[in-house]
């Protein structure tokens, strides 16, 4: 079956904006045609190399950041702090299992998001739904909810940009190990679980003291002072998606540029909708939510559409149950995928099968369901003789109160409304992700 970057417009399509410009549409299109890729090609395969070894148990993955990115907290802390916190869980968990991160940054182009209703209500006036910086605005205004495609141009530079950043913390010197003590974020430094995290900061120093009395320093072996983050998103949107597609001149293949894995989410993946036509024709590493109405036959077929060579490291299956479900629902298909012999790497996202509505009325979620979910997806990886290859969580490096409980900081339902700035669904706050990882080393 023939594909090109824009075949999907033939097949039905989901969670899509209504643009009533269509020829202002049309010119952002071949606007953003003509800027450059965000990523290599190069990038995407070095990626799908290091999830082929998290789908054999060699690694694991961490892929963390907004629900949606904004334009309005788009600034260098949120990026540097986002950056610190990965780099903090990727060394607690390494220190704990000694096996390597692969960190993924859910950041640099998360900004289309799926919502559940096309309209929104409220006091009497109902307005299109807000779906996301890139596509309308989160204001209750008629003016601020009208689809306007200018955003797409706004959100390739705001990406761009935040590439760029990870790009220099990267490579620059701040992921030196030498500097573990420097990823503890203010907030957390007195607290006990930043305490802990100090403790095993000591522990990294007297390692590369060591080392570095064997002659082994950061510029004798520049690992130890550079890091690799990935990023990804959610490829919604596909009209911004087509345009970022491009043919990577030593392959000949095509490569969706916006970011290094894009994934399909649980509301947009049917066998025959556009989203599955648009992702079988990348070369990128991909991922496909996995919620509780996915069947096992489905499941197989899904695979099959998306990894027909059954590639290693291609394809990143991203479980989302919710803590009452994944034991019921998730042991059928992972024998479905293991009996069909598929290569898949199994990530748990933990957060989108959790939402609850506080008694407050804020949109949120508990850190022991989150914690169980990942407990349980583990225990089964185990019971079945397969592998739980990360971990997908939404999460940010500030000091938000949008997800309750936690031993670290036991946020309770009336502290919500105290720092809740989600643009989208609750995070866990710098402090819950690390004591998350801190759970999470001891298991893989
Ligand atoms: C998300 O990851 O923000 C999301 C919408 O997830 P899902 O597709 O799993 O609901
Ligand atoms: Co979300």
């Amino acid at each position: 079956m023939s594909w090109s970057p824009n075949s999907w417009r033939n097949f039905p399509i989901k969670q899509q904006p209504v643009y009533e410009d269509q020829k202002l549409l049309k010119s952002v299109e071949e606007e953003l045609r003509s800027y450059p890729p965000l990523i290599f090609a190069g990038e995407a395969i070095n990626l799908k190399n290091d999830l082929a070894k998290a789908g054999r148990g060699e690694a694991f993955i961490v892929q963390g950041g907004d629900c949606a990115e904004s334009f309005n907290a788009f600034n260098a802390d949120v990026i540097k702090n986002l950056f610190k916190l990965i780099l903090q869980m990727s060394v607690v968990m390494t220190y704990s299992s000694g096996k390597p991160v692969i960190k993924i940054g859910r950041v640099a182009g998360q900004f289309a998001k799926p919502r559940s209703s096309d309209f929104e209500e409220k006091d009497g006036v109902k307005l299109p739904s807000y779906r996301g910086d890139i596509i309308n605005d989160i204001a209750f205004t008629p003016e601020a909810r009208k689809a306007d495609p200018k955003r797409m141009l706004k959100a390739y530079n705001q990406s761009a940009a935040t590439m760029n950043l990870l790009r220099a913390f990267s490579r620059g010197g701040m992921a030196d190990l030498t500097q573990v003590h420097r990823w503890n974020l203010d907030f957390i430094k007195n607290h006990p679980i930043g305490k802990k995290y100090e403790e095993l900061s000591d522990q990294i120093d007297k390692a590369m003291k060591f080392l570095a009395a064997a002659g082994i320093n950061s510029t004798t072996a520049p690992q130890l002072r550079q890091t690799v983050v990935y990023t990804s998103h959610e490829a919604l949107l596909l009209n911004y998606e087509e345009a970022l597609t491009r043919i990577d001149s030593m392959s000949g293949e095509w490569y969706d540029t916006s970011a290094h894995m894009l994934w399909i989410g649980d509301r947009t993946r049917e066998l025959d909708g556009a989203h599955i036509e648009f992702f079988r024709g990348i070369q990128n590493p991909v991922g496909c939510k996995v919620g509780p109405t996915m069947k096992s036959d489905e499941i197989v077929e899904l695979i099959e559409a998306l990894n027909p060579n059954n590639e290693e490291g291609r394809l990143n299956l991203i479980v989302r149950m919710g803590a009452d479900k994944i034991g019921e629902y998730f042991p059928p298909l992972l024998r479905a995928v293991k009996e069909a012999g598929k290569n898949v790497v199994w990530t748990i996202d933990p957060m989108h099968g959790n939402v609850e509505k506080s008694a407050t009325g804020f949109k949120t979620r508990d850190f022991d369901n989150i914690l169980s979910e990942v407990k349980q997806f583990f225990e089964i990886h185990k019971a079945e003789g397969t592998v739980a290859g990360g971990i997908h969580l939404e999460m940010t490096g500030e000091d938000v109160t949008e997800c309750t409980g936690s031993t670290s900081c036991p946020i309770t339902v009336d502290d919500l409304g105290n720092r809740y700035h989600t643009q989208c669904d609750p995070r866990l706050n710098a402090k819950q992700a690390l004591e998350l990882a801190f759970m999470i080393g001891k298991k893989f």
